[in-house]
């Protein structure tokens, strides 16, 4: 799904916002009715923010003072079905499914940290040291500039010549030539996470549909096991190496942020916690 136009958007909403306002500055009654849409902050508060990344601006930690509130909740509201789509739980479990798979990919944590493994999402702008410069050679459609570098960066670790291109295209920078701009502003840095949990991609759901009752499996998914739910999600994001199989440490470890996030957010965690018994797509 492309993201709506950013601009025309905000202006509108802003326009209806300040027209709601002054409605409901005639009456406080009628106020309750015209609550300004702001989905990510009802479910996501900046304390709560602040709570799921407590180590986030260390002095230990490489991004310190990147990954700011006011990034997140910008990325969001350029994707307004974030957040709000399905009932309270539905929402609450996607509000705490986003930040565990942040959590997991740039984490600093380890088993005996400060606070414990789950404290330390938010940790990185990039790979420390990439195996490689993620060029895929074969993908014509979305060539390699010559002495870029596609390694992870950004809160979900984008990584790949046929995931910047993409991503930069539907949000506006030229994700070939300039990879680095996603480690260098955090709004870019979380719009790439934003557009990759939004974004059906080949026979791929969305992370989206997949947690808010929008997956529709098809006969091949449905042998495979792969319904809905956080393990599902672990399977769009790196289930060619980290599903149908035993007892995956990393698997462990965004299950062990889900559970902290949902206990946070006051949800159950839903079915389907693990990919365990899920084939890769
Ligand atoms: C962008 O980030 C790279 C590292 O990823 C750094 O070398 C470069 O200086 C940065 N550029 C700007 C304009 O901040
Ligand atoms: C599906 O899950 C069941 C029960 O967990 C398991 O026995 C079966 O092997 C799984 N199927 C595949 C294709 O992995
Ligand atoms: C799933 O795991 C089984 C057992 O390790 C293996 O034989 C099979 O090839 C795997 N399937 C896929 C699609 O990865």
């Amino acid at each position: 799904m492309a993201p709506k136009p950013f601009p025309r958007r905000v202006i509108s909403l802003s326009l209806l916002a300040a027209a709601l306002s002054i409605a409901a500055s005639a009456s406080v009654a009628e106020a309750r009715w015209y609550s300004p849409p702001s989905p990510v902050s009802a479910i996501v508060s900046e304390q709560l923010y602040a709570s799921l990344f407590p180590h986030k601006d260390d002095a230990a930690c490489p991004a310190r003072g990147f990954y700011t509130y006011a990034s997140f909740a910008r990325a969001t509201a350029r994707f307004p079905r974030f957040g709000a789509t399905g009932c309270p739980h539905t929402r609450k479990r996607q509000g705490a499914a986003l930040p565990a798979q942040l959590s997991h990919h740039p984490t600093g944590g380890w088993a005996t940290a400060p606070d414990g493994p789950y404290a330390w999402g938010l940790c990185y702008k990039e790979e420390i040291t990439p195996a490689s410069n993620y060029c895929d050679a074969t993908d014509k459609q979305w060539p390699c500039y010559p002495g870029k570098s596609y390694h992870g960066r950004g809160p979900i670790q984008i990584s790949w010549n046929f995931n910047y291109g993409p991503a930069g295209q539907a949000l506006g920078f030229d994700g070939l030539r300039n990879p680095e701009v996603v480690a260098n502003c955090s709004d870019t840095a979380f719009q790439t996470a934003l557009w990759f949990w939004m974004t059906p991609r080949e026979s791929k759901p969305s992370c989206h549909q997949a947690m808010v009752g929008e997956y529709r499996p098809g006969p091949a998914d449905i042998a495979a096991n792969r319904t809905a739910g956080f393990g599902l999600v672990t399977n769009i994001v790196n289930g060619g190496l980290e599903c149908n199989r035993t007892g995956d440490a990393r698997v462990s470890n965004r299950i062990g942020f889900y559970r902290r996030d949902c206990q946070a957010l006051g949800v159950d965690v839903g079915p389907n916690l693990d990919c365990e018994h899920q084939l890769p797509f």
